[in-house]
């Protein structure tokens, strides 16, 4: 049986963190990109480990009462076994956030299946969001902490979005 841990990321982490993110992505972050948010204090990074390696990551940034998710990988080699899941869990318990906030292309149904699983929802698109990629476009997706009241605020709010287009 796998032990499953998590971790608080840290600049020796990135050279484990470099070869997931360049497997996983069509345009990788480059090292300097990561490095900047294991440096910044308003970033809240995690690394989650299965036995001893180091298999996945999730880069958060926080401003004020709002958490915008930066990144989230899972090498491939260790998909579909909750990490991500687990990941997300933790940083919604652990991160003071009134909200959480992230992009996600279009077409990338895996990411957007693990979001909807943890119930955020859709509050916007951007256009063009992305500069490399056959879809560039953004979904913009939201998680609100706290009592389950507030995905129904979150559903009204959504339905005035799509009366103003
Ligand atoms: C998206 C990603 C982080 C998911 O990681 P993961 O550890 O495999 O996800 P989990 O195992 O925690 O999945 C949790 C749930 O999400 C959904 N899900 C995850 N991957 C899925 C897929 N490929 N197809 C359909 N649903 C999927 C499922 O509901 C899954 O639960 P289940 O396995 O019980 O059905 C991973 O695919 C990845 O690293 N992708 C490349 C980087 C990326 O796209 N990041 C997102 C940027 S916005």
């Amino acid at each position: 049986m796998k032990n499953i841990s998590i971790k608080d990321l840290t600049i020796p982490d990135l050279e484990i963190l470099l070869p997931i993110e360049r497997q996983v992505s069509d345009s990788p972050w480059t090292e300097n990109l990561i490095k900047g948010c294991l440096e910044k204090p308003n970033y809240y990074n995690y690394g989650i480990i299965s036995n001893s390696d180091l298999v996945g990551y999730l880069l958060c940034q926080v401003g004020a009462d709002e958490c915008h998710i930066m990144n989230i990988a899972i090498d491939t080699r260790y998909r579909r076994q909750g990490l991500a899941k687990q990941l997300l869990t933790h940083a919604v318990q652990i991160i003071p956030a009134a909200q959480f906030i992230l992009e996600v292309r279009r077409d990338n149904t895996a990411a957007i299946a693990l979001y909807a699983s943890l119930d955020f929802q859709l509050i916007g698109e951007r256009k063009n969001y992305y500069r490399q990629g056959a879809e560039r476009d953004a979904l913009v997706l939201r998680f609100i902490t706290g009592c389950s009241d507030n995905f129904d605020e979150q559903g009204q709010q959504r339905q005035k979005l799509e009366n103003m287009q």
